[in-house]
């Protein structure tokens, strides 16, 4: 039975993205796998360190993760500021991780250009506490986006070099995986690169079916295509990327052959993906709304969670801290 181990950031709702990228196949993989779970709390505070929105935006994550089908029963679900094993697991990694790799990393690059006013630590070390997140199971398979490939590479680097360094078999070496297929991007709809949750142009699974209408309805289209099997624009392309993970594939293809034949109508096009986001992400609005208004449950949820994720923290940390050489007297 394999480990499997999703996070997600909680800096706001869970979009398409998110669900598609990390959570979808996560779901699926809950009765074959042991499958941890977690709230990347102490991760968002390399970006929103703000004591008034950091509990309602682990909240709302919680909500969605349950909502889009996560089942204590079978999963373990935990905030990750409750297991503080991984904060400590997280620092013996920095004792083996070098600035060279740290600041080259694409995603520190990216922050410390977004917010020059505050390149703190944490940002440069987010790849040892995310390698720290996932060690700390010993996780098989880490379900991610294409966005996260990077850091799965250095996790793998920093269990190879720890292994190495003191002479052990300890840890695996993780995937990034999604279900035997490519890792996935999913676009905005504002046109350019991935759906974000600070991007502004992403469709959360809580919007309501009449805001996901006008999301899509907004989305930048033009005047059409002028020559037979023309390459489309970005910005059309990425119309069809969402397309062809929330439409059957005969929808698909209608578009295709429309857009192939220069007689696409993007009116169409946008009510038929507007409809089948809805398909996917109505039900889970309405679990959204139940589950959020259930105090009890989501204390029990995280109680039962973190108890049960610091017992496997906890063996993995006296077993890192023995090959470290730690020894009481
Ligand atoms: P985060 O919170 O930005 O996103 C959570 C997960 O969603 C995926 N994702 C996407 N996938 C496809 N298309 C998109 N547009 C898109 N946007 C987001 C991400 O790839 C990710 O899998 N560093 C992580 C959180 C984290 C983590 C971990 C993940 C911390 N520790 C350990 C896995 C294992 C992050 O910022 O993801």
């Amino acid at each position: 039975m394999d480990i499997v181990l999703s996070g997600i950031r909680s800096t706001g709702n869970l979009h398409l993205g998110n669900y598609y990228g990390a959570l979808r196949n996560f779901i699926k993989m809950q009765d074959e796998n042991k499958c941890f779970f977690f709230i990347a709390d102490i991760h968002s505070l390399t970006t929103h360190p703000d004591p008034k929105i950091l509990h309602g935006n682990v909240r709302n994550v919680l909500v969605d993760y349950l909502a889009a089908g996560i089942d204590p029963e079978k999963s373990v679900i935990y905030v990750q500021s409750e297991v503080p094993e991984v904060a400590e697991l997280y620092l013996y990694l920095n004792m083996h991780a070098y600035l060279g790799e740290l600041s080259k990393t694409t995603s520190f690059k990216e922050k410390a250009r977004k917010q020059p006013e505050n390149v703190n630590a944490g940002l440069l070390t987010y790849p040892t506490l995310m390698a720290a997140d996932i060690l700390i199971h010993n996780a098989d398979k880490v379900p991610v986006g294409k966005d996260q490939e990077q850091h799965l590479e250095m996790t793998r680097r920093f269990a190879r070099r720890f292994n190495n360094f003191y002479g052990v078999e300890y840890f695996k070496e993780p995937v990034a995986y999604n279900f035997g297929q490519e890792l996935i991007k999913i676009p905005g709809l504002d046109g350019s690169g991935k759906m974000g949750k600070s991007e502004g142009n992403a469709i959360y699974l809580a919007d309501s079916p009449k805001d996901i209408e006008k999301k899509v309805k907004r989305a930048l289209t033009d005047s059409g295509p002028t020559e037979p099997h023309s390459v489309k624009p970005d910005y059309i392309e990425n119309l069809f990327t969402i397309l062809r993970v929330v439409s059957a594939p005969d929808v698909v293809q209608h578009f295709e052959d429309k857009w192939n034949t220069c007689e696409i109508r993007y009116g169409d096009l946008k009510k038929q993906l507007a409809e089948d986001i809805i398909k996917v992400t109505a039900p889970i609005r309405d679990r959204i709304l139940e589950i959020e208004k259930d105090e009890a449950y989501l204390h029990k949820v995280t109680t039962e969670g973190a108890e049960k994720a610091r017992e496997s923290a906890g063996k993995t940390v006296r077993e890192v801290r023995e090959i470290m050489g730690f020894k009481a007297f």
